[in-house]
């Protein structure tokens, strides 16, 4: 392997150990944690984590994705459309097909989806009252999305193996 490949699939798999390790400590640890402090305490707390998370995701999401584009083709073995139709580049463009999915999920279900959970002045004052159920049905949405959104990144991390023995 030639140092500007070696440097561009160490960015890539660097970048992806962030996004893919960021998304199970948010979900596993952060949320979890977070959900627990009590109510009065959980809007402001979920704030400035949605925002700290949000800030390393986006752009390591990206660099995982313009990398894996790169490595594929001006780094890898996919130069012509025919180059598609091999175990490789049919697993490349699997996992260049379901990560849009992911920003897609993202984009249009998960940070629309928290952020009606935090800007939802109702359900959030007459959670402070013991009301929990508007609050709960916002969270379950959010959450449902994350996950299926971590489903489809550990598919493309079984693509990037089948890559890797092909
Ligand atoms: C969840 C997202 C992703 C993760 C966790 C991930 C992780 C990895 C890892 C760990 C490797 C090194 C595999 C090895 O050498 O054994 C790798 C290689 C690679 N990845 Fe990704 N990746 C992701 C997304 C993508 C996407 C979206 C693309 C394409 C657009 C891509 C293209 C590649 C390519 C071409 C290689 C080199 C494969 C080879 O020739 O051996 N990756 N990736």
């Amino acid at each position: 392997m030639d140092i500007a490949t070696w440097l561009i699939q160490t960015l890539h798999v660097t970048a992806a150990i962030i996004w893919l390790g960021g998304h199970l400590t948010w979900q596993h640890l952060i949320l979890p944690t977070w959900f627990r402090q009590p109510i009065e305490t959980q809007r402001g707390l979920g704030r400035s984590l949605v925002a700290r998370y949000e800030r390393v995701v986006i752009p390591t999401a990206l660099v995982v994705l313009v990398s894996g584009v790169l490595r594929g083709t001006v780094f890898g073995r996919i130069h012509t459309i025919d180059d598609l139709s091999s175990r490789y580049g049919l697993a490349w463009a699997a996992a260049l097909a379901l990560i849009v999915v992911t920003f897609v999920i993202g984009a249009r279900l998960g940070t629309p989806g928290v952020r009606a959970y935090l800007d939802d002045d109702g359900a959030w004052s007459v959670a402070v009252r013991g009301d929990m159920g508007a609050l709960l049905r916002r969270r379950r949405a959010f959450v449902s999305a994350l996950r299926v959104e971590l489903g489809v990144m550990l598919v493309v991390l079984a693509l990037m193996f089948v890559m890797r023995f092909s």
